[in-house]
């Protein structure tokens, strides 16, 4: 593993971070017994068997069998190579890299380019949030803020910034600090004309950063102060700012979604940081374009519940509609927020405040089938009996749609009351459409209820018992350096299953380099996979505080056993495949049996 980042700091990071911490933002972890469980987030599950170590500072999936540290976690779930995976933590953690390493990114990582991209990025967040707060030109903007009842804190949580009303500010500040314009351009931080020449893209505008889900800006989205059109002006795509794949606040809001399970998806932008203000962290927002699949995929791997909540007026609600199908079939329990007097949001909560839009927009949402059903209503005379008729077979046509039968129940209950019909006809009905639509249930499970499950410790293995005296003995090892300095001088290498040999002589080297006990530090000197994940296994296998020298003894005595009686069997075999060579049939058929009865033994061990 190539590595530009001194040993010492690697382990000084890696101690400084709390694993369960981590691995808490990506999942659901319940505390049993020593360890934490969650579902998997690297296979598909719906009991928890993936685990979590406090102490050892290790992750191990009984199901999938994938495991190691903190960094290997990153790297599995984020795709990051192990120089990234460490430089997010010591950002995380405060600890210092040197310069060089903070530099160097692996270019196959990320392009040069983009890795220039982002460093403009996050120079000019400063220069424009500094601006805002402190030039002549950005008191107005601030002001701005402030009348549209933003507070200090949030700004700065925000660093919401002012672009100054010049042509060549940004060109000028850009240039000093050594970036190429061209490159700028590209960002979408600069303009150019046909003549080459360079100027300021945002002018006059207040300035929110856009962050990608690491807290890294990526993008800008300029807003301006008055009716000036565009009202906002988004940065252009790059390969770091992809409007599809972004969620604005997503970086902010993650640990409250995961927390409560839930997600608000607004609109805007000030509408997410408003609520936020607000007291409700857990909202993100699109980038002024539908929710793509991909971002209905993260939200509904951090959420059970989605909470859509858009504008009041016709075209929020249109916007609604769709996303609200999107997210109902991520598998999402979805319901829509109505905003009354089509206000958006942020209109409500700074007319009404915080505490009425909880209680009256957020706590009030309906459900997919109650808010579609209205919306479907708008369309139709009901006093008309055509209108009726056409409208009945719309909402079927969505009852059909939905994954549980309660709830088609539900529903066509409703329908059959409010137009007093016979709720068979309509389960036909619904049954009908199914079919022509080849309605099949998905496989995802229903959502996980909140309390902790029985975790899956892993299947019960029957291992023969020399088997087992190893993984106990390792496992003891690998918490005890006199343990495993007792072993090496009685039984050295003389492991009989071979990953386990090789697992000892790293050990012991391990400890001889006069390290201490430390699972998640030994692993990172093993360079294969199945190696790492087998030692986290065993790491993993429950051990008393306390074991006696007895204990120690009867494990060693077990595996010499084995290996003495595997010594045997192999040169019984080569007395047999002499007996048969020189014909001594007797001889042969006698050793034939003491090898049948020695496996038998074995076997039983
Ligand atoms: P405020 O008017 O400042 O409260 O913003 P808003 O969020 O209420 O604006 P609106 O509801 O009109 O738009 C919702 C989102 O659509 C914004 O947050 C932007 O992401 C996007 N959007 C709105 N207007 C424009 C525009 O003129 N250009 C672009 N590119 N995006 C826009
Ligand atoms: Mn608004």
């Amino acid at each position: 593993m190539a590595r530009h980042i001194p040993e010492e700091k690697v382990d000084e990071i890696r101690r400084s971070t709390d694993i369960v911490e981590v691995i808490g933002e990506y999942v659901d972890l319940k505390k049993q017994g020593r360890n934490y469980f969650g579902l998997c987030p690297f296979h598909g599950e719906s009991t928890p068997s993936f685990s979590v170590s406090a102490d050892k500072q290790i992750f191990h999936c009984f199901g999938c069998g994938k495991g190691g540290n903190v960094y290997t976690f990153l790297m599995e779930l984020e795709g990051y190579g192990f120089i990234q995976a460490v430089k997010q933590l010591a950002d995380q953690t405060n600890i210092e890299l040197p310069e060089e390493v903070v530099e160097d990114e692996p270019s196959s990582e990320r392009s040069e380019e983009s890795q220039t991209i982002l460093e403009a990025h996050q120079w000019l967040a400063k220069l424009y949030h500094h601006l805002l707060r402190n030039s002549k030109e950005g008191q107005q903007a601030f002001q701005y803020l402030i009348d549209r009842g933003f507070t200090e804190e949030t700004i700065k949580k925000y660093k919401i910034g002012y672009s100054p009303n010049s042509r060549d500010f940004v060109v000028t500040f850009l240039e000093k600090k050594g970036f190429h314009p061209q490159t700028m351009v590209k960002a979408g931080l600069l303009s150019s004309n046909d003549q080459g020449d360079y100027s300021d893209r945002f002018r006059g505008r207040v300035i929110f950063p856009l962050r990608n889900h690491l807290g890294k800006t990526v993008a800008f989205a300029g807003r301006a102060q008055g009716d000036q059109e565009p009202k906002y002006l988004n940065s252009p795509e790059t390969e770091l700012f992809q409007k599809g794949k972004l969620l604005f606040n997503f970086d902010h809001a993650r640990s409250a979604i995961r927390k409560q399970k839930s997600v608000i998806l607004f609109e805007g932008y000030v509408d997410v940081i408003s609520a936020d203000q607000a007291g409700i962290h857990h909202g993100v927002g699109t980038m002024g374009t539908s929710i793509s699949k991909s971002q209905a995929n993260l939200l509904k791997r951090y959420a059970d519940q989605v909470i859509i909540c858009y504008d009041g007026d016709r075209p929020g609600v249109e916007a609604a509609v769709k996303a609200a199908k999107l997210m109902k079939e991520t598998g999402c329990q979805t319901f829509v927020a109505r905003v009354p007097d089509e206000l958006d949001p942020d209109d409500f909560i700074q007319k009404y405040g915080g505490d009425r839009f909880q209680k009256e927009v957020i706590a009030t949402s309906e459900t997919y089938m109650t808010f579609m059903m209205s919306y479907l209503r708008r369309d139709y005379n009901l006093q008309i009996e055509g209108d009726r008729i056409a409208y009945i077979e719309k909402v079927l046509q969505e009852v059909a749609t939905l994954e549980r039968a309660v709830e088609r129940d539900y529903y066509l209950n409703e329908v059959a009351k409010e137009f007093e019909m016979s709720p068979d006809t309509l389960r036909e009905e619904v049954q009908e459409i199914q079919r022509q639509t080849g309605f099949k249930k998905t496989a995802k499970p229903a959502p996980q209820p909140a309390r902790a499950e029985k975790p899956a410790t892993g299947r019960k293995r029957l291992l023969p018992a020399f088997h087992n005296a190893e993984r106990m003995l390792i496992a003891y090892m690998l918490k005890d350096p006199l343990i495993a300095d007792k072993v090496q001088n009685e039984l050295g290498g003389a492991f009989n299953i071979s990953d386990h040999q090789v697992i000892v002589t790293y050990l012991y080297a391990y400890y001889e380099d006069g390290n201490d006990a430390d699972v998640s530090d030994f692993i990172e000197r093993l360079d294969d996979q199945s190696l790492k994940n087998q030692v986290i296994e065993l790491a993993m296998v429950p051990v008393n505080e306390e074991v006696s020298d007895q204990e120690i003894y009867d494990y060693m005595e077990r595996i010499r056993t084995e290996g003495s009686d595997r010594t045997d069997i192999k040169s019984l075999e080569d007395d047999l495949k002499r007996a048969e060579q020189q014909q001594e049939h007797i001889k042969a058929a006698e050793i034939a049996m003491k090898i049948i009865e020695k496996k038998k033994q074995l076997k039983t061990h």
